[in-house]
């Protein structure tokens, strides 16, 4: 058939496919939490990040609607050339426990690695912040069992953070209120990757706490399974990283710019 080459069935018809590439998604920008771990570390990986902000927030959604979602954004991943998807959110995560331990080499959750680090780090006194779905979907007590002592939804944070605002009123309000619950945890976690954004005010209204987030060990099994599966694997001459959003393309550029966070390319594209 003819092919447009109008700007904008360019911008929608783009296809780019990145073989053996790493794939990465959440609702918005808090998987970039996880992304800027794995980019640090493995800084000769080709990485495709998919910020799902078309359908942001998850974490007020249902189970059903989540994990359709999410089955969608990892077929979307692996058809680009992912040879591995992070999911680099707790409550995509959550929402597909089953299928990720039925493709352990092929999917990377968020939620074990991130209860294992906890564990490591308690005493036996681990509270959650986490979105409202990620706590009823009860995954992380199943990890936890009684070590898990407070789970709080807090899916109202999600938005504020989505919109750079850490600092204002309302949100020293909302995290006082959440942390409440929390004064005799001795480790927190972060069970929503967009906290991490916010992980020095929540320190400072729970001086005592371990603060864990899921960058760091999510990226530790990443390398496992990459050692794993890919020992031969030399390394990219050049790599590049690539940012798409589901969302508008416009304010991805200023979230990523207020985040100093840098992408060879970032476009939109329906999925
Ligand atoms: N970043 C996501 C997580 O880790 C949740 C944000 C949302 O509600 O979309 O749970």
């Amino acid at each position: 058939g003819v092919r447009l080459v109008g700007s904008e069935m360019c911008i929608r018809d783009r296809e780019t496919h990145m073989k053996d590439c790493i794939g990465i998604f959440d609702s918005g920008i808090g998987g970039l939490s996880v992304y800027e771990e794995i980019r640090k570390r493995l800084p000769d990986e080709n990485i495709i990040y998919l910020a799902d902000e078309a359908n942001c927030p998850y974490g007020t959604k249902t189970r059903e609607e989540v994990r359709a979602i999410s089955i969608k954004n990892i077929e979307t991943l692996m058809k680009m050339g992912a040879k591995l998807v992070v999911i680099a959110c707790n409550t995509a995560t959550s929402s597909i426990v089953d299928t990720i331990e039925e493709n352990p080499n092929r999917l990377i959750g968020v939620i074990q690695p991130t209860a294992l680090a906890a564990k490591q780090h308690s005493k036996g006194r681990i509270g959650l912040f986490a979105t409202d779905l990620t706590v009823k979907s009860g995954v992380y007590q199943s990890y936890l069992n009684n070590e898990l002592k407070f789970a709080e939804g807090c899916s109202d944070l999600v938005p504020h953070i989505e919109a750079h605002d850490y600092n204002s009123q309302e949100m020293k309000e909302m995290i006082l209120s959440h942390a409440e619950k929390m004064k005799n945890i001795d480790t927190l976690i972060l069970g929503c990757t967009h906290f991490k954004f916010i992980k020095k005010e929540i320190q400072s209204v729970l001086p005592h706490v371990v603060i864990v987030d899921s960058g760091e060990p999510t990226c530790n099994i990443l390398i496992d399974i990459l050692t794993k599966t890919h020992p031969f694997e030399r390394n990219h001459q050049d790599t590049k990283t690539i940012y798409v959003t589901t969302g508008d393309e416009t304010k991805a550029r200023e979230q990523l710019k207020s985040l100093h966070i840098i992408f060879d390319e970032i476009y939109h594209k329906d999925i």
